[in-house]
């Protein structure tokens, strides 16, 4: 016998229940956005390999260690998207959305593939659910994107989470903050590897996790006190809005993320529930990111928010998140006989949208039974001889232990009443 083959290592896999409980999240994190005015986008699962270099940012370890990048029967260089913000750029200039009203705004869900070492909660195939907002530099705008994050979180049932917000300033005040940065970081006592970030991307190091490092930044310069004029009323009027919303947050002055496309206005959703890979989204303004793909210069802001983690944290505070059982009649023939008519009423169900299953394989009332339980079927419709004879529908109340005689053709317009 051949050795059984097994999914790939690091991909999650939601079979039922347990992927009606994912379909839910999913559901719940995108509803906010559809509800504000977002249109779907549908992008491709993987692009051309310089999007990436180009847009994430050759120095992020997501594009320089954890990309899926091969070459393709014709020879180009291909990569399966670790993030989406950059392919979601792609599209609007390749469609020219960005010539029809501002701002653009769009949600995407789907798998990003990142080849990290697999944990609880870190995955090579990893869902998200985000939203680009293209156009405009409004910090209404960034609150818009931050209070849909927070209440998709909400809508969940999510309580024991805390916003992250930070501002890192803009193409004209970040340079300057950089190098003062990376002079502070020369002169830390930091490993070989961590010097050498402190050249290439000096903001990284900040947020480094290390306690030894952690200890050496200390009294690093911050990002938010040295803002340019612009930028600090930017942030000071994003928080005034976040206000206006009801959204609470928490100053998180070393809060970089893992990209490099952020400008301003950084946040991050973390939950208590997760251990090490406590990120349940995130996301921040990307002024600089159109025109690094050779588009014009429109901002952008947008986040992206883990599917994956989203549900482990539902079940780490017990949330009893629904699965989407959609079976509300199980109909079980009982000899041959019946099985003609129960074939006949399951298609008349289907027909009137109620949401019906049958028993297959005539195993017997007993077995028939547990399968209708299984099926989270709320009526049971059996129809045996004496039924056949009589033109009725033995129908079951599973939730109330009740029974009784329906004649068969009025059994479609009583269940259809009742799914009401
Ligand atoms: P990100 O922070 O890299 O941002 O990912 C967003 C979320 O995806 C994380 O907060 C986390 O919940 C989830 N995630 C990331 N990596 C993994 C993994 N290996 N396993 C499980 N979950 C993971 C972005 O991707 C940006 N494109 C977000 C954005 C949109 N910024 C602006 N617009």
């Amino acid at each position: 016998m051949s050795s059984q083959i097994r999914a790939p290592k690091g991909v999650p896999e939601y079979v039922p229940p347990q992927s009606g409980r994912f379909l839910t999240v999913r559901e719940a994190l995108s509803t906010p956005a559809r509800k504000a005015g977002y249109g779907y986008i549908e992008l491709p699962v993987f692009e051309d390999t310089a999007l990436f270099e180009r847009g994430v940012g050759e120095s992020t370890d997501v594009v320089s260690k954890e990309m899926y990048t091969f070459t393709d029967r014709g020879d180009r260089s291909i990569s399966l998207r670790p993030e989406g913000t950059a392919g979601v750029m792609r599209s609007v200039l390749e469609n020219g959305m960005h010539r029809g009203g501002l701002p653009v705004k769009l949600w995407y869900a789907g798998p990003f593939f990142r080849a990290e070492r697999p944990q609880h909660g870190r995955y090579r195939q990893l869902q998200q659910v985000g939203v680009e907002a293209i156009g405009s530099d409004d910090p209404a705008l960034d609150a818009e994107v931050v209070a849909l994050a927070d209440q998709a979180f909400r809508d969940v049932g999510l309580r024991d989470y805390t916003l992250h917000l930070n501002s890192l300033g803009c193409a004209q005040c970040r340079p300057g903050y950089s190098a003062r940065l990376r002079e502070f970081l020369a002169g830390c006592d930091l490993d070989e590897a961590t010097l050498i970030r402190a050249q290439v991307n000096p903001l990284r190091v900040l947020d480094d996790k290390r306690p030894e490092v952690q200890d050496q930044v200390a009294s690093a310069p911050l990002p938010v006190d040295d803002l340019c004029a612009e930028c600090a009323h930017h942030y000071d009027e994003t928080r005034r809005y976040l206000t206006d919303l009801g959204v609470s947050w928490q100053e998180s002055p070393r809060l970089v993320r893992g990209l490099d496309y952020y400008t301003r206005t950084a946040f991050e959703f973390t939950h208590d529930g997760l251990g090490a890979q406590s990120g349940i989204g995130g996301g921040g303004r990307y002024d600089g990111l159109m025109s690094a793909l050779g588009g014009p210069e429109l901002s952008g802001i947008g986040f992206g928010l883990g599917v994956d983690r989203t549900l482990l944290a539902a079940e780490a505070e017990g949330l009893e998140l629904a699965d989407g059982a959609q079976v509300r009649c199980f109909c079980i023939p009982l000899g041959d006989d019946a099985r003609h008519v129960t074939v006949g009423l399951l298609g008349r169900l289907r027909a009137a949208g109620v949401g019906a299953d049958m028993a297959f394989d005539s195993r017997g009332l007993k077995g028939a039974m547990k399968a209708a339980d299984r099926s989270g079927a709320r009526f049971a419709l059996i129809i045996g001889e004496e039924e056949i004879a009589a033109r009725a529908v033995m129908v079951r109340d599973l939730l109330e232990g009740t029974q009784e005689p329906v004649p068969l053709d009025e059994v479609v317009d009583r269940m259809m009443g009742s799914a009401r």
